[in-house]
């Protein structure tokens, strides 16, 4: 039998599997999912052994970190596998079709939070190495895994692990599938992804709500100053204008920019996918750069005053807001932290107290588009996906392959599986069940072609 074969006698039950990994909600943002998370760490670790791993769940200050390990021949190449078992919170409740954290199956769609980000893509490289196993006994390499719990929380505790466990982890590349394909039946290799940057912004007016009639007029409103600060952040040509934010932005190559327009792009189709009039963004740059290799600036939400049912006619005693930055290479995140807070206090007016909460971050990266890793890495997706893979980069950010390069000297492959409409931190987030599949068989593929590879 061979490890495809092994796939294909076992769908029902790798769904059925699949389908109790979904079922955790393992919100990594909310304290009060705290043991569902850890539940569902146990769930992992138990099924990493039941296939014949060396797993156990490492504690940490925050959510744990399943690690596993399948060592064969210390002669053969070593394969770290990364992913996240935690999701993001799944709100608004109620645009969602079915519940969350009950998968269901539409129309060839797997239906649950967590099903493309990231469960499924981690569960379908479990799935590969487990058909390799079953089918000859053994892997063609050696595996080191880890499965983190927090990755949706800026990866606070993975770090240290990997600092301490520096000896252990000890590998020649890093494999991570938690990227997306270009477009349905385009499956690509990522070989760039935007970093982040984080803040919080409060704005502090009366020291209690108070009229808006009696007092409105004679003291500055937190909600409408807040409002004037995020709009100082961009000027009319859609550029961030806190000063230095472009300062040590580098320019797109010329390399780069060929490549993506290689790639198919429909603006109607991408304005429908998304179901906007019009799309707006920094002047001067095409679609995928803008996305891919230009730094931005967006609120992530928003909060102050009544939001009840009727009115309230008050002004607010307090507003605040969540900013994230999508960084690109070299700007550096405390740097960029810093450049907002500098900005925001000084345009800030006196008659408010405005206070900037720096979250930090992590840097963008870019890794190899040559090489025989990914040349392995290519064959293998053209195995599962009958189609060689196109190069695109990412603008959503993977913090930890950042650490993997500066701690562990490693490089990364970005294989995704998923597609840019599974709704990922959306209501109704999915994965096709032929991404699954594929993503399955490229992951059974895999092992073989990586062993091939001359250390
Ligand atoms: N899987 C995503 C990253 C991603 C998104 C890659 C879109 C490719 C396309 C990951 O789980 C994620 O959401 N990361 C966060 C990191 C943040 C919380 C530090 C992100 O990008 O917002
Ligand atoms: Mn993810
Ligand atoms: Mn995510």
């Amino acid at each position: 039998m061979t490890p495809v074969e092994y796939l294909q006698s076992t769908e029902q039950q790798r769904l059925d599997e699949f389908f109790q990994l979904l079922r955790f909600p393992s919100v990594s943002a909310k304290s009060e999912h705290k043991s569902d998370v850890a539940a569902c760490a146990a769930w992992l670790t138990n099924h990493l052994a039941a296939i014949g791993f060396k797993a156990e769940t490492v504690p940490t200050a925050g959510h744990p970190i399943v690690y596993a390990e399948y060592l064969t021949d210390p002669r053969r190449p070593t394969i770290l596998y990364y992913g996240h078992y935690d999701v993001q919170p799944p709100e608004p409740y109620e645009l969602w079709q079915t519940p969350p954290f009950e998968p269901q199956i539409r129309d060839g769609e797997i239906y649950a939070r967590g099903s493309a980000d990231d469960k499924g893509q981690v569960f379908a490289h479990v799935k590969g190495l487990e058909a390799n196993i079953k089918a000859t006994g053994t892997l063609p390499i050696n595996v080191k895994m880890i499965i983190e719990g927090e990755e949706e929380v800026h990866s606070e505790n993975l770090p240290s692990f990997i600092r301490k466990n520096k000896a252990r982890l000890k590998a020649d590349i890093v494999v991570i599938s938690d990227t997306a394909q270009f477009g349905p039946n385009l499956p690509a290799v990522t070989f760039g992804l935007r970093g982040i940057a984080a803040v919080e912004v409060f704005v502090y007016g009366p020291s209690r709500d108070v009229h808006s009639g009696t007092f409105g007029g004679a003291i500055a409103n937190p909600v409408n100053i807040l409002c004037s600060l995020v709009a100082k952040l961009h000027d009319q040509d859609r550029r961030v204008t806190i000063p230095g934010f472009y300062q040590n932005v580098r320019p797109i190559d010329k390399w780069e920019k060929a490549e993506s327009k290689k790639l198919p792009y429909n603006e109607r189709a991408y304005m429908r996918k998304l179901g906007v009039p019009a799309l707006m963004g920094e002047k001067g740059f095409a679609t995928y750069e803008r996305t891919w290799s230009r730094p931005t600036c967006d609120v992530n939400g928003i909060t102050g005053g009544y939001q009840g049912e009727g009115t309230k006619t008050i002004i607010p005693s307090h507003a605040s807001c969540k900013i994230t930055m999508r960084l690109v290479p070299n700007q550096d995140p405390v740097d960029i932290c810093n450049k907002i807070e500098k900005y925001l206090l000084r345009i800030a007016p006196k008659a408010v107290k405005v206070k900037v909460v720096k979250h930090g971050g992590a840097r963008a990266v870019i890794v190899p588009t040559e090489g025989p890793w990914l040349e392995a890495a290519a064959r293998a997706i053209k195995a599962g996906f009958g189609k060689k893979p196109v190069f695109m980069k990412e603008g959503g950010s993977i913090p930890i392959v950042v650490d993997f390069k500066q701690i562990l000297g490693l490089d990364t492959l970005l294989i995704g599986f998923c597609q840019d409409d599974d709704n990922i931190h959306s209501p109704n987030e999915k994965f096709r069940l032929v991404d699954f599949e594929r993503g399955c068989r490229t992951a059974a593929m895999l092992p073989a072609e990586l062993a091939t590879v001359r250390l």
